[in-house]
């Protein structure tokens, strides 16, 4: 079931939004070669805290059998990791290193959902390109996230960017609707057919997230039950923005 947001639960969206807003501002400035992932994990944490809100994803469960619940407030994964990395003291962000971070925020009752990928200290023309080309893709998708438009849509621009730029995207996870749940219906993939799934309606509050890969889109999932890396060891990266639809432009929840 999609969830149209009342008045006030938007005035809640975007207080939880507004946290993770200000969470990847201070992040961005924070970040250095020399930090573990636990350490950046800890201040992502202590960010949300102090802006009223408690970090979601820690103790989250994926449903499947045996995997434990999320330990972290973050999920953080390095150049080949695409997403899910879990934070970690033996984890060292070196100088050159592709990080991307994930995070959800609940605050009254409702959450805000956002990723960045930061290139840490020098970066190369390959690592750039790979980053501005995802940031993009959810800037060329949410051109399609008004009413007229179906989630199909999204989906389809996003796709068609990435691989027009040489670039693969992951076909087995999603963006999401996003309210009181983390993941509410609809699903938005990042590929697709244009002209299908669910009609976009104002109050509408969705994540658009998508996470490319340099070389093959395939995948592979590590021994930890969350971390999901490229299966051809080529990097990746995602970005992700809570978006709310309105009559006119998405207003993105998750910027400053
Ligand atoms: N924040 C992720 C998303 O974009 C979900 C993370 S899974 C968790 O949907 F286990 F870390 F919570
Ligand atoms: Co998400």
């Amino acid at each position: 079931m999609i969830t149209i947001k009342s008045k006030r639960e938007i005035e809640y969206m975007r207080e939880a939004c507004k946290v993770v807003a200000i969470l990847y501002d201070k992040l961005e400035k924070t970040i250095k070669p020399g930090m573990t992932t636990w350490e950046l994990d800890q201040i992502a944490e202590k960010i949300m805290r102090e802006n009223g809100a408690i970090p979601a994803e820690k103790g989250y469960s994926s449903g499947i059998k045996g995997v434990p619940p999320y330990p972290a407030a973050t999920c953080i994964s390095i150049n080949d990791e695409v997403i899910h990395g879990v934070p970690s003291k033996k984890k060292y962000i070196k100088e050159g290193d592709i990080v991307s971070v994930d995070t959800v925020a609940l605050k009254n009752g409702f959450n805000g959902d956002a990723a960045r990928t930061f290139i840490v200290g020098k970066s190369s023309k390959e690592s750039e390109r790979l980053v501005n080309v995802t940031k993009q893709a959810f800037y060329e998708g949410i051109k399609y996230a008004k009413p007229g438009y179906r989630i199909g849509d999204i989906s389809h621009a996003i796709g068609e960017y990435v691989k027009s730029q040489g670039y693969s995207v992951v076909k087995e996870f999603q963006g999401h609707g996003i309210g009181r749940e983390m993941h509410e219906d609809p699903g938005i993939p990042n590929y697709g057919k244009a002209g299908k799934g669910p009609r976009i309606e104002p109050g509408m509050t969705l994540a658009v997230e998508p996470m490319v890969i340099q070389g093959k889109s395939n995948i592979l999932e590590l021994d930890d039950g969350w971390t999901i890396i490229t299966e051809d060891g080529s990097m990746a990266a995602h970005y992700e923005n809570t978006i709310l639809i309105t009559e006119k432009e998405p207003e993105i929840l998750t910027l400053l």
